[in-house]
């Protein structure tokens, strides 16, 4: 349901500052109202709404409208809200003024974060405080390398029921991220005689980069609308994005993931199987991983970064046989998350709570991007929009004659950050202009705003 307040216009990203959120809240607020973002007779969110969304309570919210309705910045309507009142003192653009609207005023589209006003915050407080009573002085001394048991046992139980992953607690790895998983299996197929990985042609370069850095030799595979080629394979090991390419979006066709593990068999090689929005599929039931046709082949990698927040840096991986103690190995040489957030993370898996946040959040993003498709093709209909059916990001097709870079550049003078198709690209392959969108990132009360600049920009 769209929200009256988001849809009457209203230009509101919100950063309180500080420590005390009452305090750092009225003066983003009144910083807005001065510096004129927030314009006179702009209605602003239900304190209800804006609470949710920053993860304050609602009183905080309510007092600070209240402060900024007695100095006489806002003004409160029985029964319709609070605007921002007509006598607000001018604003005065010094350059005070001017460098903080261009920091704050930012509109992220660009893919890679989820929405952080929607970590289950009082979900994870639950489970930490369940989890560190019930926690012996023993369990927080120097971990287990492979990590916590209890998360171990509690992910195993998970990936085999959502992602139909084959699995057992022994097989498991935590680590802090996937950028850390990638890096402890490069080591682990390095150890095991592998040298060289071929990636996507499209994704991040950040993966290629870390491969390389572990001294494996890389390549690319080019990518089509059935996913990776894998008829084009060679070398000892691929990473891939079966459940949804990134950034191009194809899930891996059924034929190429036996054609992908036959490859692996006949030639002993290993697949990297890079799960990381698999639980986020909207036009049909999630896809299985593709761990399952061959688990001795397949590296499993799943991450928390999609389903709760990056900050967490808590992923984990799930090893085949030959490549598990090299990889222990591996991560005994580094670190993990700590002992207290895997404990957490088990609880909240144990007590249903994550599958719950899961399934409240596949909502919501499916919202988010029935309402980008739909305002796309309704205000720029010369932009196709593609990679839809999964994740937090589309591919929106450039009109003919449009290029990333202007397009780009367009967008960040309306303060809209947008990431074009090209800085995604690995190998030599190159598909025609588009934007990769992420629309999980902006906070529920920004997302109006964001997505209407962004069919600005596009509409010309
Ligand atoms: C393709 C891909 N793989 C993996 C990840 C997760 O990385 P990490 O777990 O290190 O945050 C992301 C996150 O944005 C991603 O886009």
């Amino acid at each position: 349901v769209q929200k009256r307040w988001a849809i009457s216009g209203v230009d509101l990203h919100v950063v309180p500052r500080g420590s005390r959120r009452r305090a750092g809240l009225e003066a983003a607020l009144r910083d807005a109202v001065r510096a004129g973002r927030l314009a006179t007779g702009v209605r602003l969110p239900p304190s209800r709404s804006l609470a949710a969304d920053l993860g304050v309570a609602r009183n905080t919210v309510a007092s600070a409208y209240a402060q900024l309705v007695a100095e006489g910045w806002l003004e409160a309507r029985q029964g319709s809200g609070t605007w921002v009142a007509a006598r607000a003192p001018a604003a005065k653009r010094t350059d005070e003024n001017h460098k903080d609207q261009s920091r704050s005023a930012l509109y992220d589209l660009r893919p890679g974060s989820p929405d952080l006003t929607s970590f289950p915050r009082n979900d994870w407080l639950r489970a930490a405080q369940r989890a560190l009573r019930g926690a012996s002085p023993d369990s927080l001394g120097y971990p287990d390398p492979r990590g916590r048991l209890e998360l171990r046992r509690a992910l195993a139980d998970y990936l085999a029921r959502a992602r139909g992953v084959d699995v057992a607690p022994e097989r498991v790895l935590v680590c802090s991220g996937f950028a850390q998983g990638l890096a402890i299996v490069a080591a682990a197929l390095k150890t095991e005689g592998c040298d060289d990985v071929a990636v996507e042609a499209y994704g991040h370069t950040s993966h290629r980069t870390t491969l390389a850095a572990c001294g494996l030799a890389t390549s690319t595979v080019d990518v089509d609308e059935q996913g990776a080629r894998i008829d084009a394979l060679d070398g000892g090991a691929v990473l891939l994005t079966p459940a949804h390419q990134f950034p191009l979006g194809p899930t891996l066709g059924a034929r190429r993931r036996l054609q992908a593990v036959e490859w692996a068999r006949a030639n002993g090689a290993f697949i990297i199987e890079d799960d990381y929005d698999g639980e986020f599929r909207y036009d049909r039931q999630p896809i299985g991983a593709l761990q399952a046709l061959a688990p001795e082949q397949v590296v499993y990698a799943g991450t928390a970064s999609k389903t709760l927040a990056p900050g967490l840096r808590l992923a984990w991986l799930v090893m085949p046989a030959s490549l598990l103690e090299p990889a222990i190995a591996a991560k005994r040489l580094t670190d993990g998350p700590s002992t207290v957030d895997q404990l957490t993370m088990a609880h909240l898996i144990v007590a249903g709570a994550y599958d719950r946040h899961i399934r409240r959040l596949r909502l919501v993003y499916r919202r988010r991007r029935d309402r980008l498709v739909t305002l796309l093709a309704r205000r720029a209909p010369a932009a196709r929009v593609g990679a839809e059916g999964a994740g937090l990001h589309v591919l929106v097709h450039l009109p003919d004659g449009a290029t990333e870079a202007a397009t780009v550049a367009e967008a960040k003078a309306r303060a809209l950050a947008l990431d074009g198709l090209a800085s995604y690209r690995v190998g030599a392959q190159c598909h025609p202009p588009a934007l990769v969108v992420g629309y999980g990132t902006p906070p529920e009360h920004a997302y109006s705003s964001a997505i209407s600049r962004l069919c600005a920009v596009l509409a010309g």
